[in-house]
């Protein structure tokens, strides 16, 4: 499969002609155009409801489309919203990756009833970042996030914006995943306890769509919105990690490929400097050898901006112990031999402390682990031969979901300052949520 790597125009021509030959197994000769998100307008509510898609696919969706509506707001911004429930079974709406008060943060015993309404109002405290909205019901979040409820939230601050960084249409917010044709549709769900996953590659809720962006540097804000694939990005132009789940990392990182587990976020450029109006460059999927969104490029203006040297000044987490906890993900969707009751408090976390989190998985499937209610750090792991576990590029900084691979352990340091009240801990492969791969603490 060389033809999704490497770089520059000979690859990308080549590229061209390898998504042609791979076209009976994948894309269609004409691809459909990318759909790109709109704003929430002002006072309009979000309405989990049945949506349309391509090919006249019924699922779900956030305002009639995935992702729905993209809220856009400033850290220091009060966030008000009403979100009503038209499906005819209940939900939650839980903002992920935003620090909430516990009642605001959309947990499986805050469900909107079927038919029903709420309220949702917290203040943005914290800084730019990619974030994203979804369900949380306990037990049928899957199937929710299956049938396409997800939208972004992005935070702004004026540290991002004296960067100058690719903006309009040359910043792209994407939500890959992946949908099960063979179950007799785009949208069928068949629920896989190991973590469902599809044969055919989405991007904004369509499968193998193509787009333009004009030569110069793109900005690429991608989440992982599958409820179980890894993801392993490629292009033939060159990409660089800027940001990540938690905002901006420090410097940037020039990488050739970038894992992505359920949940995570990456903030891209892509420079297509190099390339003529009317090559054609691709986002791949290396894991599947999916060529899944195809991009024209077409003439741009020089701008003769460059990448800055320095991104972000992030404060480093201290701690120098031994691990204050260590969650171990095991056989049968347990935690530490516990499989997830909604009412039964897991643990309680001191306040303001740093503290250090070991999470070791003991089974054969990667876990993304994700905490609410606050960022964390990763530092170095352990691989299964003794090995150390890196911190990849896109790791750097602030996290909120690492993904924790067979048999390695991952290190993190979290610190709980904004809020005291109930949170969760849990793996982001929606199915091992749902069986109960998941913990109630409270901060106080
Ligand atoms: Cu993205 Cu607790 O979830
Ligand atoms: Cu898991």
């Amino acid at each position: 499969l060389a033809l999704l790597g490497g770089g520059g125009v000979l690859a990308g021509l080549a590229a061209t002609g390898g998504a042609r030959a791979l076209a009976a197994a994948g894309p269609p000769e004409v691809r459909p155009p990318l759909p790109r998100a709109r704003l929430l307008d002002a006072d309009e509510p979000l309405r989990a409801g049945r949506a349309v898609f391509s090919g006249g696919q019924e699922g779900f969706g956030y305002n009639g489309g995935i992702p729905g509506p993209t809220i856009r707001l400033r850290n220091g911004d009060a966030f008000a919203r009403r979100v009503e429930n038209l499906m005819d079974q209940p939900t939650t709406v839980h903002w992920h990756g935003l620090v909430a008060p516990q009642d605001m943060d959309g947990q499986p015993h805050d469900e909107i009833a079927a038919g029903s309404g709420r309220d949702y109002a917290f203040p943005i405290r914290q800084r730019a970042g990619l974030n994203w909205y979804h369900p949380h019901p306990h037990g049928t979040t899957a199937a929710q996030a299956w049938y396409g409820l997800a939208g972004f939230f992005v935070i702004e601050d004026e540290e991002e914006a004296a960067l100058g960084l690719p903006s309009g249409d040359q910043e792209l917010f994407l939500v890959i995943r992946d949908a099960q044709s063979a179950a007799g549709g785009m949208f069928g769900y068949v629920a896989d306890i190991a973590g469902t996953e599809g044969e055919v590659p989405m991007v904004n809720g369509v499968a193998w769509p193509r787009t333009t962006l004009a030569r110069g540097f793109a900005r690429l804000r991608i989440l992982n919105g599958a409820n179980a694939r890894v993801f392993r990005l490629r292009s033939q132009a060159a990409l660089t990690v800027i940001g990540n789940d938690g905002g901006l990392i420090d410097t940037p990182q020039p990488v050739d490929e970038i894992e992505m587990a359920p949940g995570e976020r990456v903030d891209v450029l892509m420079d297509l400097r190099g390339f003529e109006p009317g090559a054609t460059v691709g986002l791949n999927c290396n894991a599947a050898g999916w060529p899944m969104l195809e991009i024209e490029v077409t003439e741009g203006p020089e701008t003769g901006w460059e990448i800055p040297g320095h991104l972000s000044e992030i404060e480093t987490l201290v701690h120098s112990g031994e691990p204050d906890r260590t969650f171990v993900f095991q056989e049968n969707e347990r935690i530490n031999g516990e499989v997830y009751e909604m009412n039964r408090i897991d643990f309680i976390v001191p306040f303001g402390a740093v503290e250090r989190w070991r999470f070791a998985s003991a089974r054969g499937a990667p876990h993304p682990i994700h905490v609410h209610g606050a960022h964390f750090q990763v530092l170095e792991g352990t691989v299964p031969n003794g090995g150390v576990r890196a911190v990849r590029p896109w790791e750097r900084g602030w996290k909120d979901t690492v993904n924790v691979r067979t048999h390695e352990t991952v290190d993190v340091l979290v610190r709980f300052d904004v809020y005291e009240g109930r949170y969760l801990l849990h793996c982001h492969k929606l199915e091992h949520e749902d069986h109960g791969m998941m913990m109630n603490f409270v901060v106080s």
